[in-house]
């Protein structure tokens, strides 16, 4: 992985000047709700940070690399479909300039036919293949076909089965999930929460600890035997952290689901988030059956959420980060509901992107046990290695699956934000970029 050199000559960067706006600003009982910067400088266009940019003019510089996943997960491609390791403003690869003349494409098709709206993205051809298929298909087995989910992908963008017009209102299902999840005294009443568990991805089952202070401060700690991978929100900034390997900022819908993430009182919280919300009819979910509610941010993708018919607690959510050619959906499934304090927490949760998923099962839950703010502060440097990986003599081979492993795992943990995988064994560090 030897990128120093595209790292050094993007080194004159934009500092992370993003702050959620998540639209709690309105309630009287969050207390410390994050505020963007005064003044904050305009943020840095794609063709001032980077060489060459001649189709994707004048996007937020920080959106090229959801940009580019988004494409990347639309086509089932890896970045060196259309790049070449280290330099990647070079036009070298004919997928590169065929991809440039297919957002034009996909630009006019919209002006052209839908009023400019983004109905049309590259997705909706490639579906996860370089190559649409411009035949139907035959039926593989006896069992019917599920229309629009190929590669064992789940569709988010419309639930499965959408009966619309049906059921209760998205504010009564909004005051239902109150009540369910205990009540809104109840739930005000928690102001932190120390949870340890594991969390399991490809095939790895690791251990970790999560901390969760009101207002939005969250931090996490995967424990790996190469040190500690960690998330974390201080209510403003997000980061992460890997062993051996510089901090990453936070950016844009990164930020703004790292906020959710931390709220506390997200069930409270959701009626003043939307500017607009109504149900969009029932889904499947396992077994059960779940209401959809779509609620509107202003100036922000939706959330999508789902509530189960009988208990009324949020079982799905599903947000979406903006790129300048669609959006990337994350998905988390809430499971195991316990009663904790007189509220209703979900000791399981699955969360799942286009680039991979996780499921976390917490073991030990403890609230409002006093937690250090500086447990969320940021550190100046990287954090150690664990003298075991430092010590150890490792062949070459060894190193190499280890950092496989550090990347996998932070991958999986801030997925749309930062990393890219450029070929099976070289992952790419757009953090450093930005
Ligand atoms: C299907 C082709 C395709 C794939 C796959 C792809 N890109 Fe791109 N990439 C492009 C095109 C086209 C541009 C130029 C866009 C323009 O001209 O507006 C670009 C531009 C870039 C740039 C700006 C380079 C510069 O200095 O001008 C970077 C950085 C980048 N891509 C990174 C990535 C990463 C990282 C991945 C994998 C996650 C990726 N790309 C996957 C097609 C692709
Ligand atoms: C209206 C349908 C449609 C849309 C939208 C669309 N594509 Fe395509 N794309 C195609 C078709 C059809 C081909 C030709 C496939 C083949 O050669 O088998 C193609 C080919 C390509 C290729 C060349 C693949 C190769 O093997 O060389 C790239 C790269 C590509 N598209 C990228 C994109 C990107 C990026 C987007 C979104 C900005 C996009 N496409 C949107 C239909 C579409």
């Amino acid at each position: 992985m030897n990128l120093k050199g595209v790292q050094l000559s993007l080194a004159t960067l934009l500092i992370a000047s993003f702050a959620p706006v998540i639209g709690m600003g309105k309630s009287r009982t969050v207390t410390a709700v994050p505020t963007p910067q005064a003044a904050a400088v305009a943020p840095k266009k794609a063709e001032e940070q980077f060489k060459n940019i001649q189709v994707l003019k004048g996007i937020p510089a920080e959106q090229v690399f959801p940009t580019m996943q988004f494409i990347t997960a639309s086509l089932g491609v890896e970045c060196e479909f259309c790049h070449v390791q280290n330099a990647f403003d070079k036009d070298d690869k004919k997928p590169k300039q065929t991809a440039r003349k297919m957002m034009e494409m996909m630009f006019a098709i919209n002006k052209n036919n839908f009023d400019g709206h983004r109905e049309v993205t590259c997705y909706s051809c490639h579906r996860g293949s370089a190559h649409p298929a411009a035949i139907p298909g035959v039926m593989a087995d006896d069992t019917p076909l599920k229309p629009g989910e190929p590669h064992g992908m789940e569709s988010v963008a419309k639930p499965a089965e959408t009966k619309s017009n049906e059921g209760p209102t998205a504010a009564q299902l909004l005051d239902k999930y109150v009540q369910a999840a205990g009540g809104e005294a109840a739930i005000q009443n928690v102001n932190s929460r120390v949870m340890k568990g594991t969390i399991d991805f490809s095939g790895m089952s690791l251990p970790i600890d999560i901390y969760a202070k009101d207002p939005l401060k969250r931090i996490s700690f995967t424990h790996m035997a190469e040190g500690d991978n960690i998330t974390a929100f201080d209510g403003r900034d997000g980061w992460l952290g890997m062993s051996g390997h510089p901090l990453r900022e936070m950016h844009g819908s990164d930020l703004d689901g790292a906020a959710i993430d931390a709220d506390l009182h997200l069930a409270t919280h959701l009626k003043q988030m939307f500017s607009e919300s109504r149900t969009e009819g029932t889904a499947k979910i396992g077994d059960h059956d779940a209401y959809v509610v779509v609620g509107q941010r202003e100036g922000k993708p939706p959330i999508r959420l789902y509530f189960d018919k009988e208990s009324g607690l949020l079982v799905r959510l599903v947000r979406f980060g903006e790129t300048a050619l669609g959006w990337l959906p994350t998905q988390i499934d809430y499971a195991d509901y316990r009663d904790v304090d007189g509220v209703k927490v979900p000791f399981r949760w699955t969360l799942a992107r286009p680039s991979g998923r996780f499921t976390i099962q917490v073991s030990e839950l403890k609230q409002n046990v006093p937690v250090d703010d500086g447990k969320f502060a940021k550190p100046l440097a990287a954090p150690e290695q664990s003298k075991a990986h430092q010590n150890s003599g490792k062949a070459a081979r060894q190193r190499t699956d280890s950092s496989h492993r550090i990347w996998l795992a932070a991958l999986v943990l801030c997925g749309n934000c930062v990393f890219g995988r450029l070929s099976l064994n070289g992952y790419v560090d757009f953090g450093s970029w930005l």
